[in-house]
């Protein structure tokens, strides 16, 4: 297993080093724009390999080149978000970075799997899909994984129990209009209405909806990383241990969940292939138009983006 990280900032050089304490990958490529910080970062990692017996390979550099042949390239390339920023204001941007990474990468690696992180992330996963020619099953975006750790933590929290007892998911956007599903959680298999009155669950889903930016507000100079960075080592363990785990991801739809040529958060079975299917659920009317209304935000920002 090669694994190539573009982007060795706060997501990308945390998921290298996860990835190399835990062994996920013989060989892990860390590619930056900036001179110096993938090398010195690498080296960094590859020292505390050492420390954790790990007999995985890193690298740092600037160009493509080193990345051949790479298993899975995860794309953390980008500006992340500042106070009062939203994921939106990154747009065009990263739109840029993203095209491009994505064109470089799958240059060099026609047969890997693209994990997309760079936000605002359903836009960027849809433009890495275009660019990269791929089939869809190997473009896919990290955002569910990571809202659904939100969630998992603020209920963990309010009820004093144990994070495995804690089953959830959450759909949609990642933005304020994502869809975490209530009818879907459950406690050891208990159904959180029954164990939370609903102006509590109310206020956990406003949290993970704003669960960015609490962080951001904190950070005042970036973003959150190190739930971001195991949440893109969550996928990648799906990947490479071929798990055929059920998260929520960002893939290209055609018509499933009623959606086409769009990007969005939705149940998909992972593993050593990449997206192996797009599990279907059955949302009900009130989810449906929680999960169209996110739809129709997404669609409005890539209708200006074709429009720019
Ligand atoms: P960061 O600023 O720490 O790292 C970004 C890195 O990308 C920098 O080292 C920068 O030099 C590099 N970069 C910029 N242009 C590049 C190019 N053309 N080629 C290669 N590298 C380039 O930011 P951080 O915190 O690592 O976040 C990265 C991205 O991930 C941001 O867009 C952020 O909003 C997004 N993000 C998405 C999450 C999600 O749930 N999908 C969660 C957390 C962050
Ligand atoms: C997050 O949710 C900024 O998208 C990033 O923390």
């Amino acid at each position: 297993m090669k694994i190539s990280i573009i982007g060795a900032g706060n997501v990308g050089a945390t998921a290298a080093e996860i990835i190399v304490d835990r062994a996920l990958a013989n060989e892990v490529v860390l590619l930056d724009i900036v001179e110096g910080i993938p090398q010195g970062k690498a080296l960094d990692i590859q020292q505390s390999a050492a420390i954790q017996y790990s007999d995985t390979r890193i690298i740092g550099t600037n160009t493509y080149d080193l990345t051949s042949n790479s298993d899975i390239v995860v794309i953390t390339a980008g500006l992340p978000r500042k106070p009062g920023m939203s994921r939106e204001d990154l747009i065009s941007t990263n739109a840029e970075i993203v095209k491009n990474a994505t064109i470089q990468s799958v240059k060099f690696s026609p047969n890997a799997i693209i994990i997309v992180v760079s936000n605002p992330l359903d836009i960027m996963t849809y433009i890495a899909f275009i660019n990269s020619h791929l089939p869809r099953n190997r473009v896919i975006g990290m955002s569910g994984v990571l809202d659904t750790a939100r969630f998992k933590s603020f209920l963990c929290a309010e009820l004093s129990v144990s994070i495995e007892n804690i089953n959830t998911i959450v759909l949609g956007g990642h933005g304020d209009s994502m869809v975490p599903l209530v009818r879907y959680t459950t406690v050891a298999g208990i159904p959180i209405t029954d164990l939370l009155p609903k102006e509590r669950i109310d206020a956990l889903i406003e949290r993970t909806r704003k669960g960015g930016a609490e962080i951001v507000q904190y950070l005042k100079t970036g973003s959150a990383y190190y739930a971001p960075a195991a949440s893109v080592v969550q996928m990648i363990d799906a990947i490479v241990n071929n798990r055929h785990r059920i998260m929520a991801c960002s893939v290209y739809l055609q018509g499933e969940f009623g959606h086409n040529d769009i990007c969005l958060g939705v149940p998909i079975k992972l593993g050593i292939r990449g997206m192996e299917e797009i599990v279907p659920i059955k949302l009900t009317e009130e989810e449906k138009i929680a999960f169209d209304n996110s739809a129709e935000e997404i669609k409005s920002i890539l209708n200006n983006l074709r429009n720019k």
